[in-house]
């Protein structure tokens, strides 16, 4: 198995290394470092059907449940899959996962890790950015540091203030998903101890004692810095890919660049994660 940093902060590629196979302890470990050293992982040249899927991501974790059934695979729903050919109910055409985010952090404890695996890709553009809220963390200013160290987010499944606009839940979907939940600003990681920046512009509705006067400029702000390129590793898929990211220290943002006559298919898992320090 070879290992290949793709920027200094984030982002690595995996060649030689078949998931459809059982994996070794040794494998385990390796790919374990480096998913906690590089934070994105595309492990390359995959073919896997969706039970296949669960047994290679079961290296890494447990399986996360998703808010929103909508998309699970009839005959494997612990995979979802997202697609291009989808529309919202008024006929728009429906690209999930585009403008930064981090996945269902509207959950007490947010999944640590989503996984995509490639099943059809664009013949070019559907990118996926990932920006690396450690590395933007560490270059606030200590003013900024101190400022946020105290605060806390209020999480919901959409944000009345996100210019992109989710898939309804059902009925069903809506009981088991928490109304509101607070998170820090500034969350710590569990396995590395490295600190950073938790926001989530689709998700977060105002943060505890203060107006939205006063937390929706810095929330722009910290977006803003956070997700300058310099901070950046842009993923451009590969058929095969399998890609793992670390949801408690990056955003992504889709890219609905393409010729929406193409179709983009990926199967999605999530896994789950702590509640964030
Ligand atoms: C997502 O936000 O999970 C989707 C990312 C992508 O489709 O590139």
């Amino acid at each position: 198995m070879q290992i290949t940093p793709m920027t200094e902060h984030t982002g690595a590629q995996v060649h030689d290394l078949d998931l459809s196979q059982p994996a070794t302890d040794d494998i385990r470990r390796v790919l374990n470092d480096a998913f906690l050293a590089h934070h994105v992982l595309a492990i390359r040249g995959q073919t896997l059907t969706p039970p296949q899927v669960l047994q290679a991501v079961s290296l890494f974790g447990e399986v996360f449940h998703q808010h929103n059934t909508r998309f699970a695979l009839p005959d494997c729903p612990q995979i979802h899959y997202l697609s291009n050919q989808d529309s919202f109910p008024d006929g728009r055409r429906y690209i999930p996962g585009e403008g930064w985010h981090t996945d269902h952090s509207n959950d007490i404890r947010p999944p640590k890790a989503t996984v995509l695996h490639a099943v059809k890709l664009p013949s070019r553009g559907g990118d996926t950015q990932f920006a690396n809220m450690a590395a933007a963390y560490d270059a606030l200013p200590d003013e900024t540091k101190e400022r946020l160290a105290p605060l806390m987010a209020i999480h919901v499944y959409q944000s009345s203030h996100s210019a992109r606009k989710l898939m309804t839940l059902s009925e069903a979907n809506k009981e088991r998903v928490p109304n509101a939940v607070l998170h820090p600003l500034v969350r710590t990681h569990p396995e590395n101890g490295r600190k950073s920046i938790y926001v989530n512009p689709i998700r977060i509705e105002g943060i505890v004692g203060l107006d939205h006067k006063e937390a929706l400029p810095l929330l722009s702000e910290l977006i803003e810095h956070a997700t300058q390129e310099r901070f950046q590793y842009r993923h451009a898929w590969q058929p095969g890919d399998l890609v793992i990211w670390d949801n408690r220290c990056l955003l992504h943002k889709a890219n609905g660049d393409y010729d929406m006559n193409e179709v983009r298919y990926l199967y999605r898992v999530m896994l789950q994660g702590d509640v964030p320090q």
